[in-house]
C-alpha cells in the first residue's frame, strides 16, 4: 500500500526511482511523484495522476539529479490528485516527505500546531512535513531531531517515511512505524525500498529497518540509532533473487504469468519440504510446538483467510486438533476465549499485511507461540513469529493472488501431515504428499492447457453479466469463496460465493434469467446434493456450470478436473475459476494486474 524509493549517491537518480516506482507500481497506483537535487542547487519535483507510465511522460529530459525520494499512491487521505500525490513538502520548499501509512491524529497536529501554515493538500503526509519544518524555524531544530520530535506527536500511527532537506540534499532520512521500508546497501550509493525487488538493479543486499529507529543514509554511509540517539549496528542480509524474476516476460499480464506458474511452485514446495519417502520434511521445532497444541489458530486476510478455510479442514482432519479460522481484521479486536496452549498460524503472501500483523501483536505480548506461511523473506510477520515457513512461489506481482494462495494450501497439507504423522494420527503411507503433490502439478498443467476453452466460456457467460455464484459444500465451498473474490475483485462482476444448500434460505432470489451460477463439486459425500442445489438454480432461469472431480463426472458437466485426493482438490479446482476470472477481466478490456480501488500489499487497517 504505497511504494517507497530512495537513492543517494548515482547520477542515475531519476532512472533508478522512476524504475523502482515501476516495480513498486503493484503496492498503489493512483498517482505518483519523484523529487530529485543535483547537489548544484537545482532540484526538481514531478508529480503526476495515474500510473508510472504517466510519471514518466511527465519527467522532462531536463530533470536529473544525484539524490532523490519517490512515490507511488494508493490514496487514504485526500482525493486522488496532484496535490496529493507524493512527495508532499513545507511551505517553504525546504522539506519533501514521502510516506506510506495513516496518521491517525493529524487533524489535532495541524490545529495545535500549524493554523498559520498555508496547505496545498488533503494528506496527513503534509501536516507531518509541516510540523518537522515548523520545529526547525521556531525551534532551531536540526533536521534529525526535527524529524524525532515530530515522530514522537504521530499518535496510533503506521508510517514509513522517507525525508529529503534540499538544504543537505545527499542525506536521506528514514523511519518506520509497523510499515515496512528496507534500506538497500550499493556500491557508491545507498537506496530505499518498500521491497527489495524495487532495488535489484542497484544491490542485492539489504538492512532492514525496526520500528522506533530513526536512519540517516549518505552516499557511503549508513547510520542506525534509536530515538534516544544510541548506535545500533546491523548485518545486511542478501536477496536471491534477480531482477528478471520480477519481469512479466512474454505475458500479457503478471496474474495469466502466475496462473501458469502454479505447477512448477507445487514441484518446488515438493522438493523443499517433503522427502522421497512421501514424508513431509518441516523443522522438527514447528512439529512439535504444533503437536503440543491444544487449538489452531490460522489468521489471514483475503485470499490468505480463504486458504486457511482450507488449512481448517486438513488440520483437522489429519491432526485431530481443533482449528479456528480468523479474518485478521475482525480477529485483531476481539475478546477471543483461548485454551491454555494455542499455536497460531498466519497466513500472508506478503507477509505485511497490517490487519494479520496486528494480530500477531497480540499473540506476541500474551506469550503464544506462533509461525508465519509466507512468500516474503524477512517480511515482518517472518520477523515478528517465532517460526516462518516460506512459500518458495516466486514473486507475485498482480493485485489477484493465484499462486500464492495454492502454495499456501500446499504448505499446509505437508504440514498437517507432519504433525497428523507425529500425533501418530495418521500412518505415513496413508497420505504421499509427495506423489500427491506431483499429481496436483500435472493436474494444474492439464488444466492451463485447456485454456482457450475457458476463455470462451469466459466470453459466453461472464463478459456480459453483472452478478454471478459459485456454490459448493464443504471443502468445495471455501473453494467457492476464493473463486467469487477473484472474479469480483479484476471483473467487476458481483460474485458470491456460497454453501449450496443455504443459496434456498434467502439468496436464491437473486437468480435471474441468465445468472451463471458455478458449482464446484470434487467431494463424493456432497456432490449429489450441489447437483441439486445447482438444479434449484436453473429451474429459476440460472445458466449453470460445473467444476467437476473426473471421478463424478456426469454428461453435461463443463470442466472435468483431474482425480487427485479429495481433501487437496481446492489446488485443482480453484485454477479454472482464476482462469474465469482472468478472461473475463482481460475480455471486459480491463488492467487485469492493476484493478480499480486495490493494491497488493496493504499496510493499513
Ligand atoms: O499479503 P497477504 O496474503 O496478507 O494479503 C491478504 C489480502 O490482501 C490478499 O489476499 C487479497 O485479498 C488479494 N488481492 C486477493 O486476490
Amino acid at each position: 500500500m504505497c511504494g517507497i524509493v530512495g537513492v543517494t549517491g548515482n547520477d542515475n537518480a531519476v532512472s533508478i526511482l522512476l524504475e523502482g516506482l515501476q516495480k513498486l507500481e503493484y503496492r498503489g497506483y493512483d498517482s505518483a511523484g519523484i523529487y530529485v537535487n543535483d547537489l548544484n542547487g537545482q532540484d526538481y519535483l514531478v508529480k503526476e495522476k495515474g500510473r508510472i507510465a504517466d510519471l514518466k511522460k511527465a519527467v522532462g529530459p531536463e530533470v536529473h539529479g544525484t539524490a532523490g525520494i519517490g512515490h507511488t499512491r494508493w490514496a487514504t487521505h485526500g482525493v486522488v490528485s496532484v496535490a496529493n500525490a507524493h512527495p508532499q513538502y513545507s511551505e517553504d520548499h525546504r522539506f519533501y516527505l514521502v510516506h506510506n501509512g495513516v496518521i491517525e491524529n493529524f487533524k489535532e497536529l495541524k490545529a495545535s500546531y500549524l493554523s498559520d501554515v498555508s496547505f496545498e493538500s488533503q494528506t496527513d503526509t503534509e501536516v507531518v512535513v509541516q510540523l518537522l519544518d515548523l520545529f526547525v524555524r521556531t525551534e532551531g531544530l536540526n533536521t534529525k531531531d526535527a524529524f524525532i520530535k515530530t515522530l514522537g506527536l504521530l499518535e496510533g500511527s503506521s508510517y514509513a517515511f522517507l525525508l529529503v532537506d534540499s538544504e543537505d540534499p545527499d542525506t536521506l532520512y528514514v523511519a518506520k512505524n509497523k510499515s515496512p521500508l528496507l534500506i538497500g546497501v550499493g556500491e557508491e550509493c545507498n537506496v530505499v525500498c518498500s521491497d527489495a525487488l524495487a532495488m535489484l538493479n542497484v544491490t542485492h543486499e539489504f538492512l532492514e529497518l525496526h520500528d522506533g529507529e530513526v536512519v540517516t543514509i549518505k552516499p557511503k554511509s549508513v547510520e542506525i540509532e534509536d530515538m534516544d540517539g544510541n548506535a545500533v549496528s546491523r548485518d545486511t542480509f542478501h536477496v536471491d533473487m534477480d531482477a528478471q524474476d520480477t519481469d512479466k516476460g512474454t505475458y500479457p499480464y503478471y496474474m495469466l504469468k502466475e496462473i501458469d506458474e502454479q505447477p512448477n511452485v507445487m514441484r518446488k514446495l515438493a522438493q523443499a519440504y517433503t522427502k522421497e519417502s512421501g514424508d513431509a520434511d518441516i523443522d522438527p521445532e514447528i512439529i512439535e510446538a504444533l503437536k503440543n497444541a491444544d487449538r489452531i489458530h490460522i489468521v489471514g486476510a483475503g485470499t490468505s483467510y480463504h486458504a486457511g478455510l482450507v488449512g481448517k479442514k486438513m488440520f483437522e482432519k489429519l491432526t485431530h486438533i481443533p482449528t479456528e479460522v480468523h479474518v485478521a481484521s475482525e480477529f485483531a479486536y476481539d475478546d477471543p476465549l483461548l485454551t491454555k496452549n494455542p499455536f497460531f498460524i498466519f497466513l500472508s503472501q506478503s507477509g505485511e499485511t497490517a490487519d494479520s500483523r496486528e494480530v500477531l501483536v497480540n499473540v506476541n505480548a500474551r506469550g503464544f507461540k506462533s509461525l508465519t506461511i509466507t512468500n516474503v523473506v524477512n517480511s515482518t510477520l517472518s520477523r515478528e513469529a517465532n517460526y516462518t515457513i516460506l512459500l518458495n512461489a516466486g514473486p507475485e506481482i498482480a493485485v489477484a493472488s493465484t499462486k500464492a494462495y495454492t502454495a499456501q494450501i500446499a504448505v499446509e497439507a505437508i504440514l498437517a501431515k507432519a504433525v497428523g504423522v507425529a500425533k501418530e494420527q495418521v500412518i505415513a503411507e496413508d497420505f504421499d504428499i509427495r506423489q500427491q503433490l506431483g499429481l496436483v502439478a500435472t493436474g494444474m498443467q492439464a488444466i492451463i492447457d485447456e485454456k482457450e476453452t475457458i476463455e470462451k466460456l469466459a466470453d459466453q457467460y461472464f463478459v456480459n453479466s453483472n452478478r454471478a455464484f459459485y456454490i459448493g459444500r464443504g471443502i468445495d465451498q471455501t473453494v467457492s469463496l476464493e473463486s467469487a473474490l477473484k472474479l469480483k475483485e479484476i471483473s467487476y462482476v458481483q460474485a458470491e460465493g456460497f454453501a449450496s444448500g443455504e443459496l434456498k434460505h434467502g439468496t436464491i432470489a437473486l437468480i435471474e434469467e441468465g445468472t451463471p451460477v458455478v458449482g464446484i463439486i470434487t467431494q463424493k459425500k456432497t456432490a449429489g446434493l450441489t447437483r441439486s442445489n445447482l438444479q434449484e438454480t436453473q429451474s429459476r432461469g440460472a445458466i449453470t456450470l460445473t467444476i467437476v472431480r473426473n471421478g463424478l463426472k456426469k454428461e453435461d458437466d463443463t470442466i472435468v478436473i483431474p482425480d487427485i485426493d479429495e481433501m487437496i482438490t481446492p489446488l485443482l479446482s480453484v485454477v479454472p475459476a482464476q482462469l474465469l476470472a482472468y478472461y473475463t477481466s482481460l475480455n471486459k478490456g480491463l488492467d487485469v494486474d492493476r484493478p480499480r480501488n486495490l493494491a497488493k500489499s496493504v499496510t493499513v487497517e
